[in-house]
């Protein structure tokens, strides 16, 4: 008995059959060194703003051009424009600036069969995904910036496969972030979508990390077998076995190797094999932590001299170029950084491979930002999964050094539950990291003090004195009246300016106000001891729809260069000359 043609139009719980079969942390596998077929390129795009395909299963109708329908559609995916991917559809078309809703996105591929298995990756989806094959749902993803893999092996065909990916950029209450954020709300398959030809058992994580006299070596199979795999550094001319049982396998590598540092970013070539699987990765190996007060890479204490980034381009969104991505490199070397935060979510995994090669260390964060739902258990286990995704994709990065768990989130006691979790599952995952948050202040007592800083390595301070509060003693009062007992990172400050408007120091939106409030910021904070580390906002003005003065314009204007990634205003400068004086001293 065929369903009711009309049943969906009265069915509000459409949606639940598709909540079952998420995919997250676990699902995801290791690429270096793998075959990896890319399907980037034009996709069919048909937009859905009430969720009509997941009522009238879209993904279901054969692909038939219409004189062969046997009763009317309302969408046809396959004979639908047609858009780039990887890509962002609030780029693609005037019309889809301010699209809030369901993307379907549909194309062929061919499979010839060559592995027994075969994963679909997805770089990232903005902020639901859901992938159909060949007219059936197999998975769901949720989070809109981390990578998620989906097995096809079960519903792939030799010859040819009908591939169809809804995805749902809707800004939600339950999200993470919810429905309120400082940036543009970008939808789309905005990072590289590709096909893993695998072996049946495949290596899923290599994690690779410094041991006392050597490299520490973990090895997590697809499926819960023994055997014996092997690992070696050419490099090094070292080669050796790592046992594994229900696997998992671990072993230490005895060596002698360079360390990684912004001084010397000395990366290692290494190459893991099980059975017919094979993967490589270069990494880079360091110690970060906290002593007293005082960040320590590699036994030497250091100072954070950063400026954070969005990832967000004029013209294409969300989505980033390898070119892109060195342009803002190569800025905060123009700049004198060792630290780029990158805000507030992760961002592109060349970003830190970038940064692996260049020696800059990174903050890379989840969107835990403002009012999220705190109570909520499934918000928590989206949180979680982000935070676990980022650290799976990234932790063989030397230069990620902080893993920030939220953004200026108010101390209740449901966000003090929520954020000390994902701390503490942050140091779980990988305890060789730094763990950080980006807090706001006491303002009774006016100090910089927040129940989660107890849970946290580095506590990050935003603050905005000279700008959103116009007082600068504010600022000195509030350092001499703190005494936080680790490390501190101001991980915002700044002003807004319109690159070319200028005027006074004391007129709002002026290269020169801007340029005074850095001047005053970096004037004080170099006064505390504690402060260890600056990290102004931000590198580029970002498009940001709650911004809409005649100086902003959709844009948020606090960037040292403008959205054009070329036009520099004079705090720029102020905060280079800084940098060199830091960097010069002993
Ligand atoms: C906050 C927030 C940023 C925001 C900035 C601003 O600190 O963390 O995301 O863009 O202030 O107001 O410009």
């Amino acid at each position: 008995m065929t369903e009711d043609p009309f049943a969906h139009l009265h069915d509000e719980r459409y949606a639940d059959r598709y909540a079952a079969s998420r995919v997250g942390h676990a699902t995801m596998l290791h690429i270096g060194g793998r075959r990896r077929i890319p399907l980037g390129g034009q996709w069919h795009f048909t937009p859905d703003l009430f969720d009509e395909g997941l009522r009238q299963r879209w993904f279901a109708d054969p692909p038939l051009p219409p004189e062969r329908w046997d009763r009317p559609r309302d969408a046809d995916l396959w004979g639908a424009e047609l858009t780039p991917v990887p890509g962002c559809w609030t780029c693609a078309r005037p019309e889809s600036r301010y699209f809030e809703g369901g993307g379907w996105y549909a194309r062929r591929f061919g499979w010839n069969g060559e592995s027994p298995r075969l994963v679909l990756r997805v770089g990232a989806a903005n902020y639901e995904a859901r992938v159909f094959l060949n007219g059936v749902f197999l998975a769901a993803h949720r989070g809109g910036s981390t990578p998620f893999c989906v097995e096809l092996t079960q519903h792939v065909r030799t010859g040819d496969n009908h591939l169809v990916i809804q995805v749902d950029n809707r800004r939600r209450p339950e999200r993470v972030p919810m429905h309120h954020f400082d940036w543009f709300n970008h939808g789309g398959l905005y990072r590289e979508v590709e096909l893993l030809p695998l072996p049946a058992v495949f290596i899923r994580q290599l994690e690779v990390s410094l041991a006392e006299h050597g490299v520490a070596v973990t090895i997590r199979l697809s499926d819960p077998v023994a055997g014996a795999a092997e690992v070696s550094l050419p490099g090094l001319g070292v080669t050796a076995p790592v046992p594994i049982s229900e696997g998992v396998g671990r072993a230490t590598i005895p060596a002698r190797l360079e360390r990684w540092s912004p001084a010397s970013p000395h990366l290692h070539d290494i190459a893991a094999r099980f059975g017919a699987d094979a993967v490589t990765d270069r990494v880079g190996l360091r110690t970060i932590e906290v002593r007293g007060e005082q960040i320590v890479l590699n036994g030497a204490p250091v100072y954070l001299r950063g400026i954070c980034v969005h990832e967000d381009d004029a013209v294409l969104g969300k989505t980033t170029t390898e070119a892109d991505l060195r342009r803002r490199f190569a800025h905060a070397r123009e700049l004198g950084c060792n630290l780029l935060r990158l805000a507030h979510y992760p961002h592109h995994e060349r970003a830190a491979e970038i940064a692996d090669e260049q020696g800059v260390m990174l903050w890379e964060e989840i969107p835990v930002y403002w009012a999220i739902d705190f109570a909520n258990p499934e918000t928590y286990a989206d949180a979680e999964n982000q935070l676990l995704e980022l650290i799976a994709r990234d932790r063989n990065r030397a230069s990620v050094v902080l893993w920030g768990v939220g953004n200026e989130n108010a101390d209740t006691d449901a966000r003090y539950a929520f954020m000390s979790e994902l701390a503490q599952a942050a140091r779980r995952a990988d305890p060789t990291r730094l763990v950080v948050a980006a807090c706001l202040i006491n303002r009774q007592a006016f100090r910089i003090e927040d129940r989660l800083a107890a849970h946290l390595d580095v506590i990050g301070l935003n603050e905005y004195f000279g700008w959103y509060e116009p007082d600068f003693t504010g600022l000195e009062r509030l350092l001499e009246n703190s005494r936080p007992g680790k490390p501190v990172v101001i991980s915002e400050t700044g002003a807004d300016a319109v690159a070319g408007l200028h005027g006074g120091p004391g007129t709002l939106f002026t290269e020169e106000c801007q340029a005074e409030v850095y001047r005053r910021q970096i004037e004080i904070a170099a006064r505390a001891a504690y402060v260890r580390g600056f990290c102004p906002w931000l590198l580029y003005d970002f498009r940001s729809e709650r911004r809409q003065t005649g100086y902003q314009r959709g844009f948020n204007r606090k960037g040292l260069i403008a959205e054009d990634k070329q036009t520099t205003k004079l705090a720029f400068h102020v905060l280079a000359e800084h940098y060199r004086t830091l960097a010069r001293a002993p």
